[in-house]
């Protein structure tokens, strides 16, 4: 048996990824290693096979606790371990320092003690900043670092620590940087799911600015799917711009998520603009696709119409979270924005 050792595993992406090896790598074992933030969710991986999933409690930043949890001689170290929201960077950076930064190099330090095999950095398309609106830019593997949030700015130290550590002391090392995702299960804090819950709610949309952001979004599995090649066939030391060439307009997807809930475009309000909001991202994925064979395998209408779907049919998933520390957040970010 191989064992990969997830960090961030009960998250929206690291349980795709969780679900996704167990159901097509019959000879790997996961252990899941995940501090259950406000973003964790245990939920997410109620249906993973005991047999080959374990799960520990425990933060990255604590080099004792990933110690004794990480096996000697694991195959690799999947890092989806992270404070995930720009939003909340903008209002409190700290977190996003201590986990994206300090957690990363505290697991490279235990890669060295325990002679892990590789180490898959997941990172994002958005440590290379914004994209002018000119359909012709894209996002390259040698795109200059520019991030322009606190959350970007994580990702992309965390990344050069990554590097640092391939050329001090060799590891095995390769760095994924996806754009939007979106699927079942992402915490209600970012674009699709919330638009999602506040229309089945008939709640107020909240769109930043003039609506006319872009991002290059992707359906979760496909990401999911990335990663998995990227461990299994990257070429040790690379980073892969990984997208599936399918930028929307924010408006365009909130109106594509109101018209599949049959709900009123009234519901739309535009709010204040989020403060540095990237303008554009898109990502030329020329060489995932040429060097790891990989192709997204969901189109974006099936996803969409997938992703509403597992909401409606979750209504107590997002009740549950809305129970929560949730209502807090929702009204500290969003009360003066919608004036009330
Ligand atoms: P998420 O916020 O849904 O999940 C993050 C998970 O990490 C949670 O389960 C949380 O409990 C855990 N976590 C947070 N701090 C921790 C700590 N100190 N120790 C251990 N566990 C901790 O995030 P996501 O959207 O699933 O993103 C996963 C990764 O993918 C992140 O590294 C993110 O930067 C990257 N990424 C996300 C997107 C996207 O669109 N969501 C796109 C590209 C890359
Ligand atoms: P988000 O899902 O937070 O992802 P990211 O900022 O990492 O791209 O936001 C996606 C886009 O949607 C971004 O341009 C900001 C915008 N947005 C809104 O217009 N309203 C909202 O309430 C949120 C959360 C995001």
């Amino acid at each position: 048996m191989k064992v990969f050792f997830v960090t961030g595993g009960a998250g929206f992406i690291g349980s795709a990824f969780v679900h996704l090896v167990l159901r097509e790598r019959q000879d790997v074992s996961i252990i899941d290693f995940d501090a259950l933030t406000y973003a964790g969710n245990l939920e997410n991986l109620k249906d993973a096979d005991p047999a080959r999933h374990r799960f520990v409690r425990g933060d990255i930043r604590d080099k004792e606790a990933v110690l004794s949890a990480l096996p000697d001689g694991a195959d690799a170290i999947f890092n989806f371990a992270a404070e995930s929201h720009v939003d909340r960077s903008i209002t409190s950076a700290s977190e996003f320092v201590t986990t994206n930064v300090l957690g990363t190099q505290v697991l490279l330090d235990c890669v060295r003690a325990k002679n892990v095999g590789r180490f898959v950095q997941v990172s994002t398309d958005e440590v290379m900043g914004s994209l002018p609106e000119d359909d012709s830019a894209f996002f390259l593997e040698d795109s200059p670092l520019q991030p322009n949030s606190p959350y970007a700015a994580s990702k992309a130290a965390a990344e050069h620590f990554v590097r640092a550590a391939r050329e001090t002391f060799g590891l095995d090392t390769v760095i994924t940087r996806c754009g939007n995702n979106y699927g079942p299960r992402q915490f209600p804090e970012k674009l699709i799911p919330l638009m999602i819950a506040n229309a089945m709610r008939n709640e107020p949309l909240p769109v930043y600015g003039d609506g006319m952001n872009v991002r290059d979004w992707i359906f979760v599995d496909d990401h999911a799917r990335a990663i998995l090649a990227a461990y299994e066939c990257g070429v040790s030391g690379s980073h892969y711009n990984v997208g599936a060439r399918n930028e929307r307009r924010n408006i365009e997807v909130v109106r594509s998520i109101l018209d599949a809930l049959g709900k009123p475009h009234s519901l739309i309000r535009y709010v204040q603009d989020r403060l540095g909001h990237d303008r554009r991202y898109a990502i030329d994925a020329t060489l995932v696709e040429n060097e790891l064979g990989w192709k997204p395998a969901t189109t974006w209408e099936d996803g969409l119409a997938a992703t509403i779907d597992w909401y409606r049919n979750n209504q107590d998933w997002v009740e549950h979270i809305r129970n929560g520390a949730y209502r807090e957040y929702y009204r500290e970010m969003y009360a003066e924005k919608l004036g009330n």
